[in-house]
């Protein structure tokens, strides 16, 4: 670490998220305790690039743009677009935003491997794996599903039973079949290609205590140590959406191979754009820090795959890696019927303004690993309370005194004590940016806004006004308390950086920096017009907000893994907002629905699923669809079979718990009851378009 008089260049990341979903709440949590450290640290005068990408590669993203009738290009450069508005609009601000399926990349991730080659770290062994004979593809273990060796529920992931909670191989499920394909999976040999762990143990455990890790995160590491470092396996098989290993045709880079290195790329390009020398950041002896922000469940990959990556290819280790928990809503996790899986667009819908949500993460961040919960009522009530009610309260009771008798102009007192006790708490506000005690920090602030206050309550301008020839005593008040608000919005910035913007126009002064502390709001300075700065969050919004999000859908869809959950927050948060923006939609709109005369060929009930009935559909193709609907509480099986009903036939496959879902049936219901499924007249063939 560098001493406090010799600069830092300081080089931060966030993880990159995954470019097949929508970025949620959960996500939020690291994106903006990153973005809050990066600007407390260029505040303070250091040099800082903060970059990050989309995490584009790998089997789940290709197969999805196949669903979708796209190409993995096409998939995430939509996804680019989305998440880069995202981030802009939480005032996350990347100094580069790139993606893994980049140049930078794939010569970085050849380079890095070639590397480990030469040092003796990549071995090949033959490995048995699953391979489904329709498809021509070897199967991840998410894409395997069959019966619970254990407790023999039917359709279970590859790896675990989410009935039973069983983890077990996916050579042990009964009946094994293909996700993509329905088809029986066989198992086949095929070579893969091995980063050498176990041969880093001494390394990563000597690096383990040298500081770089949370005590939390030193403990796992330990954890992982006792029960050995196997070699991690570094290729997948074609076709794969990724990079291909050189000299290795047909075999490409695991997406977690490239992943990491997606960093440098990103940072590399940010170097190109800005004349920057990147080895400088990455070379073995570097004199530079760099600060990996996580989530804990990805600690595995970051403090040993990445360290002992950098390490054998001949570059600089992380200075440190800060791995947050988990978010939870109303202390749960995220859940589509309870409406608390919201996305970032959905709260900007509803919420509009991103620093309450700024503020409350940070008010509830401290510098651990354990979970945070955002607790909506708890969110309306500090909001309120401590922005609108403590801090914007300070300006809002005494500018316009300066504003309308003195015409702005300020005439502060000279060493006021409580303006000294307020610049006095800088050191330890400093310190708990730095050691991302967030809530610590902001504690203190809102402690110093309460002092601020009791001074303007005490002194009662509003009083003082009404008095004849105490003028100055009025100007001086209002100008002292300003001179607080001004501190507090320093101290805020990196929290409230766009309220911080607009109060550094208020009060007419240069972008606050942490410098800014020791300056003062000089006697005659003219400050602007007071305007309204913030609005009060209303339990309304909040309500509308879970109302949006809950599963409104019901009658058609079954609980969903979670990367399922993530897509369908972002189909139906698009939904919603197409709803309010216009009351109608084009004809164009209507056409994209691909609605058919469907025949119920067979119906039946699905073990363990409290409101389905999977229905098998045939709408005059070779193969008929298999749907999951909410009707069984309104339908006897046996009574369906047979008859005619509409579907649509065009909305993506959805992989549910129980199987994959391919469309889904038109049902009416409301409090006076149902479902109802629609029926045809008479004289309707299966697969006639409904138009
Ligand atoms: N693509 C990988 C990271 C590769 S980094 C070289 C990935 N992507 S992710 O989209 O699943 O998650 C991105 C980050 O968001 C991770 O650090 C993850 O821990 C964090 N979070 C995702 N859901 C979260 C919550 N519900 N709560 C808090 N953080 C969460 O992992
Ligand atoms: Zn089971």
């Amino acid at each position: 670490m560098a001493t406090e008089n010799s600069p830092r260049k300081i080089l931060v990341t966030s993880a990159l998220p995954y470019a097949n979903g929508s970025i949620h709440l959960g996500h939020l949590v690291e994106y903006i305790q990153t973005d809050i450290w990066v600007r407390f640290q260029k505040m303070q005068g250091h040099t800082v690039h903060y970059v990050c990408a989309d995490d584009t590669h790998g089997t789940p993203i290709m197969l999805r743009a196949e669903k979708e009738g796209v190409t993995p290009e096409t998939l995430i450069a939509n996804v680019h677009q989305e998440h880069s508005a995202d981030f802009a609009d939480f005032l996350v601000q990347f100094d580069h935003y790139y993606s893994t399926n980049a140049p930078e990349n794939k010569e970085l991730s050849q380079g890095i491997y070639k590397k480990l080659k030469a040092n003796g770290k990549i071995a090949t062994k033959t490995i048995e794996q699953f391979f489904d004979p329709v498809k021509n593809m070897f199967l991840p273990d998410r894409f395997i599903k069959g019966e619970c060796p254990k407790c023999h529920a039917k359709d279970q992931y590859g790896d675990s039973c989410e009935v039973c909670g069983a983890t077990y191989n996916p050579t042990e499920l009964i009946n094994a079949y293909s996700a993509v394909s329905g088809a029986a999976p066989v198992r086949k040999e095929t070579e893969h290609y091995f980063f050498k762990l176990s041969e880093c143990e001494q390394f990563l455990k000597d690096w383990t205590r040298s500081g770089t890790l949370q005590g939390e995160a030193a403990n796992k590491m330990g954890e992982w140590f006792e029960n050995g470092l196997n070699d991690w396996d570094i290729s997948r098989d074609a076709p794969y959406f990724g990079f291909e290993i050189p000299d290795a045709p047909g075999k490409y880079f695991y997406v977690w191979l490239d992943a990491p290195i997606g960093y440098m790329a990103s940072f590399k390009k940010l170097c190109a754009d800005q004349g920057l020398d990147f080895d400088e950041y990455w070379k073995k002896d570097s004199s530079t820090e760099l600060y990996h922000f996580i989530g804990k469940d990805i600690l595995y990959f970051h403090a040993l795959f990445w360290p002992a990556t950098l390490e054998y290819s001949e570059h600089r280790k992380p200075t440190q890696i800060f791995a947050h928990g988990f978010l939870t809503v109303n202390g749960e996790k995220m859940s589509k019927s309870r409406g608390t899986f919201i996305t970032a667009r959905s709260y900007l819908d509803h919420i509009k303004n991103p620093e309450y949500l700024r503020y409350y993460y940070a008010a509830k961040l401290n510098s651990t690993m354990e979970d945070i919960d955002l607790n909506l009522e708890d969110f309306v009530a500090r909001v309120n309370s401590d922005l609108v009610g403590k801090y914007i309260n300070i300006a809002s009771r005494t500018a316009g005194f300066i504003n309308k008798r003195f015409s702005g102009k300020l005439n502060p007192s000279v060493n006021h004590a409580v303006v000294a006790e307020i610049k006095g708490s800088a050191q330890v506000l400093v310190d708990s940016y730095t050691e991302r005690e967030y809530g610590k920090a902001l504690r203190e602030i809102m402690r110093l806004a309460d002092i601020a206050n009791g001074f303007v309550a005490e002194k009662a301008p509003w009083v003082i006004a009404k008095q004849e020839g105490q003028d100055v005593l009025l100007q001086q008040v209002c100008s002292d308390a300003l001179e607080m608000f001004r501190l507090l919005t320093l101290y805020l910035k990196p929290v409230l950086p766009k309220l911080a913007t607009e109060i550094e126009q208020f009060l007419n002064i240069a972008p606050l920096t942490w410098a800014a502390v020791d300056a003062t709001l000089e006697a005659n300075h003219t400050i602007n017009a007071y305007e309204h700065l913030i609005t009060r969050v209303d339990v309304k919004q909040i309500e509308a907000m879970t109302e949006a999000n809950k599963e409104n859908l019901q009658a058609t869809t079954a609980p969903q893994s979670h990367s399922e959950q993530r897509h369908a927050a972002h189909q139906q948060n698009e939904a919603n907002t197409a709803a309010t923006e216009a009351e109608y939609i084009s004809i164009d709109d209507f056409t994209k629905v691909d609605l058919r005369i469907a025949k119920i060929v067979d119906a039946e009930h699905v073990e363990g699923a409290e409101k389905l009935l999977k229905l098998t559909l045939d709408i005059g193709e070779d193969k008929p669809r298999q749907v999951f609907a909410g009707i069984k509480s309104a339908y006897d099986p046996m009574a369906l079979v047979g008859r005619l009903t509409v579907m649509v036939a065009n909305l993506a496959p959805r992989k549910m718990k129980f199987g994959m879902s391919e469309g889904m049936v038109l049902a009416a219901s409301d409090e006076r009851g149902g479902p109802f499924i629609l029926s045809p007249d008479v004289g309707a063939q299966p697969g006639m378009r409904v138009k």
